[in-house]
């Protein structure tokens, strides 16, 4: 590697590729000359080496722990600030003013209600659908009830599809949740801040009176913000990949939506919970941990391990101690699924298996034991992911949208099938 080049010799050829350099983090070697200069293209199935796109949003060091929203620590953020704080930080890049914050809790407030129609959308669904299909199909319907944000080349139609994202976003979660148990839906209070009026939406019934308990609406307020962004992960690479083709911004989170729901990413908060009444009682967790280190055995721990962070998930810290509170507020001592959750943790990280390979808890681990201390099935555990994940995903799509640097994303293959070969009639198929 010369100074600021990285040199590359393909069947003896030498040619130089640059390397850039971000504001902190790993350099990168800029290689979208290689083919045309020596006809090999990189191979990196999951992206281990590759940097799909420049970004200035979110920055993540895996090894020290580190997540930083435009350069903020998480745990200030968590600390001290509240969602729409943050979802302003992500869409604009600084913290707002006192004026500029007030002034966006009232728009999103006042995009919080969903077309009355959308109602009835629910209906075409069987009750035992599971929430994050429905969701789906939600996020592709908003491109139909609000075409007057679709035009991506148009700056206020991309910040009003973003704030009317976020806010509608917690009602048609709810809407999900109320449509599969039965119940009628709740419209949103403009009166209540955000997380507690989704859990005024989820939990509110016509016919008693329902306060939020201000403590569980913090909790849920900081899973929000836990889940805000997460840099390039497989969701929000999916919603770039999918806006790259200049689709519009509710389709494109429709495909994160549908990527997010995988057990590898958002659904392992469900798989969390579903692995721990798997378990059943603390007796049979060493009987699991075997499980788990049995190279034949296709079972995983999940809530452990992440593909980035192989010292701890500075976001799974923070929901360990909310985890905490939550469960002193309701005065959960003696839940057998906490149990369990609370020997694994420990287990697991004195096991030389986990250690070794760097598995510790993350942020999915603790967010299934709060989600269900609240209340919520876990069907819709991965749909408040989701809901929080939409911001980062939006504010990303914005950045690539208004990047002049923009191309449609088209990977290359590495092809192993039939070379040509000359077709066969059927009949003189043998
Ligand atoms: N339990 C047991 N062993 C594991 C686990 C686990 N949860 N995770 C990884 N390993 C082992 C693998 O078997 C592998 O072992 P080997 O080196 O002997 O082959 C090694 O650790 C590395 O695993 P990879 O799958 O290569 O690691 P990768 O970085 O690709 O995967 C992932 C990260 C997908 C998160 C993985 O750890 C996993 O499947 N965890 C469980 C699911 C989960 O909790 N996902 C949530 C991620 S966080 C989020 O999306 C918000």
């Amino acid at each position: 590697m010369s100074e600021n080049k990285v040199k590359i010799t393909v069947k003896g050829k030498t040619i130089e590729l640059p390397i850039r350099s971000g504001t902190i983090g790993p350099d990168v070697t800029e290689i979208s000359t290689l083919y045309k200069k020596t006809g090999i293209f990189t191979y990196d199935p999951g992206f281990i080496s590759t940097a799909s796109c420049e970004s200035r949003t979110t920055y993540i060091d895996g090894d020290k722990g580190i997540l930083l929203y435009r350069g903020y620590p998480i745990n200030e953020v968590a600390e001290n600030g509240d969602f729409l704080e943050v979802c302003y930080l992500l869409l604009h890049g600084e913290l707002p003013t006192q004026v500029q914050k007030k002034d966006f809790d009232y728009r999103v407030q006042h995009h919080h209600m969903v077309h009355e129609q959308f109602s009835r959308f629910f209906h075409v669904f069987r009750r035992d659908s599971h929430p994050m299909a429905v969701m789906i199909a939600c996020l592709g319907a908003m491109s139909a009830f609000y075409h007057d944000s679709i035009d991506i080349t148009n700056p206020h139609q991309r910040m009003l599809a973003s704030l009317r994202l976020i806010a509608k976003m917690p009602t048609l979660a709810a809407m999900s949740y109320k449509y599969s148990i039965g119940q009628p839906f709740v419209y949103p209070l403009n009166s209540l801040g955000y997380a507690e009026n989704f859990l005024h939406m989820c939990f509110s019934i016509p016919c008693v009176e329902y306060k939020v308990n201000p403590i569980l609406a913090r909790a849920m307020d900081k899973i929000f913000i836990l889940h805000a962004d997460h840099e390039q992960n497989a969701s929000t690479s999916t919603v770039r990949l999918a806006g790259s083709s200049g689709a519009n911004p509710f389709a494109c989170i429709a495909a994160g939506i549908a990527c997010l729901w995988g057990p590898a990413h958002g659904g392992a908060n469900e798989a969390c919970l579903k692995m721990f009444e798997q378990i059943g009682s603390v007796k049979r967790i060493p009987e699991f941990i075997a499980r788990a280190k049995d190279k034949d055995d296709s079972f995983r721990l999940m809530g452990f391990g992440h593909r980035i962070y192989k010292n701890y998930d500075p976001r799974a810290y923070i929901m360990q101690q909310t985890c905490h509170e939550v469960l002193n507020e309701l005065g959960i001592k003696d839940d057998p699924l906490l149990d369990i959750a609370i020997e694994l943790e420990q287990i697991a990280l004195h096991d030389k298996y986990f250690i070794e390979k760097k598995l510790y808890p993350n942020i999915d681990f603790y967010s299934g034991i709060i989600l269900k201390a609240l209340g919520f099935p876990t069907s819709m555990f991965t749909v408040i992911f989701a809901l929080a994940r939409s911001v980062g995903w939006v504010a990303q799509w914005k950045e690539m949208v208004e990047d002049p640097a923009q191309k449609i994303g088209r990977p290359r293959q590495l092809y192993t099938g039939e070379v040509k070969r000359t077709y066969v009639s059927i009949k003189k198929r043998k």
